[in-house]
């Protein structure tokens, strides 16, 4: 705040002539501009359009009275505060009555008395400049919280980046594979009409779906070749290993990944693994990533088999719809085929992807070792 502006409102030059010389007497830590009117017409297009601090005004004007303009002063937007004192006859009760109802912060007096003034408009202007520092302190409070508050959503992205990305170092055939699967989910959702807060989520969320492999015996997880029954049953249980890393978290993002770890191989028909639950019971994050996370695995090559080409995966997605997945998510999903592909292509196995925000941390290159 460099400066306090005044604006004085009277028809008679007179009294605009004698407030501003006394208001050049007033003294005050910062600088005090005026600002003349000899109509409230004139006067109240300045203040709509201009900081202002303080209005003096007269109450018996040709055309708008002080009233009128005290009126219109209070509900311009962000107006209602500015300390408005009318000036009125010594015994104009009435009207006084009715301008400290309508929003007037003081009252002088007619023929003006500096004595009364000066001191009157200096508290007042205080009291102003006080407020005006308070609601600084406020706003400056506010734009702290609010990067703090988006410092922590950074570093809570980055770290659950950084623990998916472990995840995929382990399962290290994968490609983009946890990318994809993150944006397929992101999309999905966003088709079924959740929330941007629930669409962010689940993109986080979802690259966390396999982290439970980590716990996962490298005899099973690179096994070319199908696995033993028995393998078979200690592969399934990398939904309670990911269950039991990420559960019981207080961030709300890292509580969803516990759910789609823990239910991300359950089937719409009960078929699924590790509690065949059925339909709406699985929840609808483990739901989405289900349909994301097949569609992309099919089409990949892994240790074990080879890629499907890309019209068969559409098709077992789209004929286990009410089998293994929810019939309406592969409904949408099937309505963004256009989109999905676009991310396919984007984000091949062996390609540099062109938008990734995983490349911030997969690019980085340790520095050479001393010699
Ligand atoms: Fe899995
Ligand atoms: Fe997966």
């Amino acid at each position: 705040m460099k400066t306090m502006t005044i604006v004085l409102i009277d028809d008679q030059p007179f009294f605009l002539l004698f407030m501003e010389e006394m208001i050049k007497k007033i003294d005050f830590p910062i600088p005090i501009e005026t600002k003349s009117f000899r109509n409230a017409e004139d006067a109240l297009d300045f203040i709509e359009e201009n900081h202002v601090d303080m209005i003096i005004s007269d109450y018996v004007m040709p055309e708008m009275n002080g009233i009128e303009l005290l009126q219109e002063v209070r509900q311009l937007p962000d107006k209602e505060s500015v300390i408005f004192i009318m000036v009125t006859a010594e015994h104009a009760r009435n009207i006084k009555r009715k301008a400290l109802a309508l929003g007037a912060t003081d009252f002088l007096t007619k023929p003006l008395d500096k004595l009364e003034f000066i001191p009157k408009v200096r508290n007042l202007l205080r009291l102003r400049l006080k407020e005006c520092l308070l609601k600084n302190k406020a706003q400056l409070l506010k734009y702290e919280i609010d990067r703090s508050l988006k410092e922590i959503k950074m570093r809570d992205r980055e770290i659950i980046l950084r623990l998916s990305m472990a995840a995929e170092f382990r399962d290290e055939m994968t490609g983009h594979h946890i990318e994809r699967v993150a944006l397929y989910s992101q999309l999905i959702a966003k088709n079924l009409g959740y929330s941007d807060a629930f669409c962010e989520d689940i993109y986080l969320a979802a690259p966390l779906h396999d982290i439970g492999k980590i716990a996962i015996p490298d005899c099973i997880l690179k096994k070319k070749g199908k696995l033993t029954p028995e393998e078979m049953e200690i592969m399934k249980k990398h939904t309670i290993y990911g269950y039991r890393l990420l559960a019981n978290s207080k961030v709300k993002v890292l509580e969803m990944a516990a759910r789609i770890a823990l239910y991300h191989h359950e089937n719409w028909d009960g078929s699924g693994y590790p509690y065949g639950l059925k339909g709406k019971a699985i929840p609808v994050e483990a739901r989405i990533v289900s349909v994301a996370d097949v569609f992309d695995a099919l089409g990949e090559a892994r240790p074990y088999k080879k890629g499907w080409n890309i019209q068969s995966v559409f098709k077992f997605i789209k004929e286990n719809a009410g089998k293994k997945f929810d019939p309406q998510i592969v409904k949408v999903f099937l309505s963004v085929k256009d989109e999905i592909l676009k991310i396919k292509e984007r984000l091949t196995p062996d390609g540099k992807a062109s938008h990734s925000l995983f490349n911030d941390y997969i690019d980085f290159k340790p520095p050479p070792i001393a010699t």
